[in-house]
C-alpha cells in the first residue's frame, strides 16, 4: 500500500534527521518503487533537496519481459536540514578530471563480493562519502545490507554506525567489514561493538 511505504519512509527519515548534524547531509538511494515517496516526503517535511543524482549502470541486465524499458538507473536524493551544509566541491572536481561534477554518475555495477542481492559498488559509496564528509566524521547507514558503506568508511577513515534487520545480512556485513584490510592507512585503528536490540542489529566502527 502506498500509505504504508510513506509511513515507513517518514518514520526512518525523521529519525535520521534527528541525529544528523546541522551541517550534515543525507544521501538516499532507491529505485522506482521508492524514490517518488522519498522525494515527496523530503519536501513535505521541510528539508532542503540539494540534488537528485542519477546513477546510471551501463551494464544493467536486459529486461526479460517485452513490455517496458530496461531499468538501468537509481536515484540518490541528496538533502540537508539547512542551506549551510558540508559538501566537498573541490573533491568532486578532482574526481572528475578537474571539471565541475554533474549529477549523472556513470558507474558500472560490479560483480558482488557477498550473497546480498543489492550490494552497491564500493566506487559509488566512495564518491558519496568523499563528497559528503571529512576524515573522522561519523556516518550512519540504517539499511546496511552487505556492509558496503562500512567497508568504505573503514577505507576512507570515517567512523561508522550500521543497522541491519536481517540476521544473515548482518553477519555478512560484520564479517566483510572485519576482514577488510586497510592498505592505505596502516595506522588506522578501530574498535567494534555489537549491540543487540529488539529488531535490528548494530555495528559501530569507532
Ligand atoms: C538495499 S539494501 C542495502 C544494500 C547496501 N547498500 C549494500 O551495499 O549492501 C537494504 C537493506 O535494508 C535492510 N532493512 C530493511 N528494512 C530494515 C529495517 N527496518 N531496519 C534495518 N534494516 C532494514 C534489508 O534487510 C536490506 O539488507
Amino acid at each position: 500500500m502506498v500509505a504504508d511505504i510513506d509511513k515507513f519512509n517518514y518514520d526512518w527519515i525523521k529519525e535520521c534527521m534527528r541525529v544528523l548534524k546541522d551541517d550534515g547531509t543525507i544521501w538516499i538511494s532507491g529505485t522506482l518503487h521508492n524514490h517518488p515517496s522519498i522525494g515527496f516526503l523530503l519536501k513535505k517535511m521541510g528539508y532542503w533537496i540539494i540534488n537528485d543524482i542519477i546513477w546510471f549502470k551501463p551494464n544493467a541486465p536486459p529486461q526479460l519481459q517485452p513490455n517496458r524499458l530496461a531499468p538501468s538507473t537509481e536515484i540518490i536524493w541528496l538533502a540537508s536540514k539547512t542551506k549551510k551544509y558540508y559538501f566537498d566541491y573541490e573533491k568532486a572536481k578532482e574526481l572528475n578530471e578537474g571539471k565541475q561534477m554533474r549529477n549523472l554518475w556513470v558507474i558500472t555495477a560490479k560483480r558482488h563480493v557477498t550473497k546480498h542481492p543489492t550490494e552497491k559498488p564500493e566506487e559509488l559509496l566512495e564518491r558519496v562519502i568523499l563528497l559528503g564528509s571529512k576524515k573522522g566524521d561519523l556516518i550512519l547507514d540504517p539499511f546496511m545490507g552487505s556492509g558496503t558503506t562500512g567497508v568504505v568508511c573503514k577505507k576512507l577513515e570515517r567512523k561508522f554506525i550500521g543497522i541491519e534487520i536481517d540476521d544473515e545480512y548482518f553477519d555478512i556485513a560484520e564479517k566483510r567489514i572485519k576482514n577488510h584490510k586497510i592498505l592505505q592507512a596502516p595506522n588506522f585503528s578501530f574498535k567494534k561493538k555489537i549491540l543487540e536490540s529488539d529488531a535490528n542489529r548494530l555495528i559501530i566502527l569507532d
